[in-house]
């Protein structure tokens, strides 16, 4: 038996750090919205009761450094399944981007296995046992836009973006969002204003959620890549109505409305840069 799911890629609208906890993370306010990149997985069931892992990146470990086999490996112990499961990866989000592409693969993972192991866990389920495999793996479980605090795992759904295009440009550089974080100082960064971000994609409010993008991790990569800057500058001077980089970074996206802008902003990127793609937002939540 087997089965394909998606795991699509994530963007931050506003990426938020109101302060460092006792347990090493950061209390976080951010507004994510899931694009039309998404890695193709491929779930088959075994004859044994081993996991293992399977792509033709070679960014992509095979062990249980990947959170995809992360993911099976936690829901196998969690509830004693003596089943095995085969993951194909085929990867399409640039890795180590700030598009959670590893979490994107572990939530479809979980979602994948609750059907092909038969275990008839809800989403919610689905989205605290993601959270012990990474911040980010709670919200790709439910996909679409919401408000996530916390870690990252708390979650609550918005509507579906003002429509427009987003294009992405990633830089030939891995980031480590543990150090970005660790590098983070917090009295120095200029917040952005989330409830204002909320408001606008509650009214359908493209320019209001142009006007309120923010992310304070820019703070520590644009500095420490200078070409990250440059990027977003140059989107700027090909027509963006508005730029921000993603998560931890490097990746950086341009949002416009209109299909000839869309054209020239990808066309000049490609010039110099070899990942840009040019995606909508996906308004919709998984349903199972
Ligand atoms: O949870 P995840 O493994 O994806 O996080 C990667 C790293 O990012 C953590 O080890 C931590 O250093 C940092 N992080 C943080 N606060 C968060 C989320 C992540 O400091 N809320």
């Amino acid at each position: 038996m087997k089965l394909l799911v998606k795991a699509p890629a994530k963007i931050n609208l506003s990426l938020d750090v109101l302060h460092k906890r006792d347990d090493g993370y950061h209390e976080l306010e951010m507004i994510m919205t899931t694009v039309d990149l998404a890695d193709r997985l491929e779930l088959a069931l075994r004859n044994d009761d081993r996991i293992t892992v399977y792509s033709q990146s070679r960014f992509v470990p095979d062990d249980e450094r990947n959170l995809a086999y992360k993911a099976a490996k936690v829901l196998k112990d969690r509830l004693g399944i003596p089943k095995g499961v085969e993951i194909t990866i085929e990867k399409n989000i640039p890795v180590a981007a700030g598009l959670a592409g590893g979490s994107s693969d572990a939530a479809a993972v979980l979602r994948g296995l609750n059907k092909l192991w038969g275990l008839g866990l809800t989403l919610d389920q689905l989205a605290t046992i993601g959270a012990e495999i990474g911040s980010d793996v709670s919200f790709c479980v439910y996909g679409g836009t919401a408000l996530a605090k916390g870690r990252g795992e708390i979650i609550t759904p918005l509507p579906a973006p003002p429509n427009c295009w987003v294009v992405l440009a990633k830089p030939p550089i891995g980031v480590s969002t543990a150090e970005v974080y660790e590098n983070l100082q917090l009295h120095n960064v200029v917040h952005p204003n989330s409830k204002a971000m909320v408001e606008a994609i509650e009214q359908n409010d493209y320019f209001g959620m142009c006007q309120n993008l923010g992310n304070v991790l820019e703070s520590v990569t644009l500095n420490h890549y200078p070409e990250v800057k440059s990027i977003k500058n140059d989107m700027k001077r090909f027509g963006a109505d508005a730029v921000l980089m993603s998560g931890s970074g490097p990746t950086v996206f341009a949002l416009v409305q209109h299909d000839s802008r869309m054209q020239r902003l990808y066309n000049g990127l490609r010039g110099y840069c070899n990942q840009v793609y040019a995606v909508r937002m996906l308004g919709k939540r998984n349903e199972q």
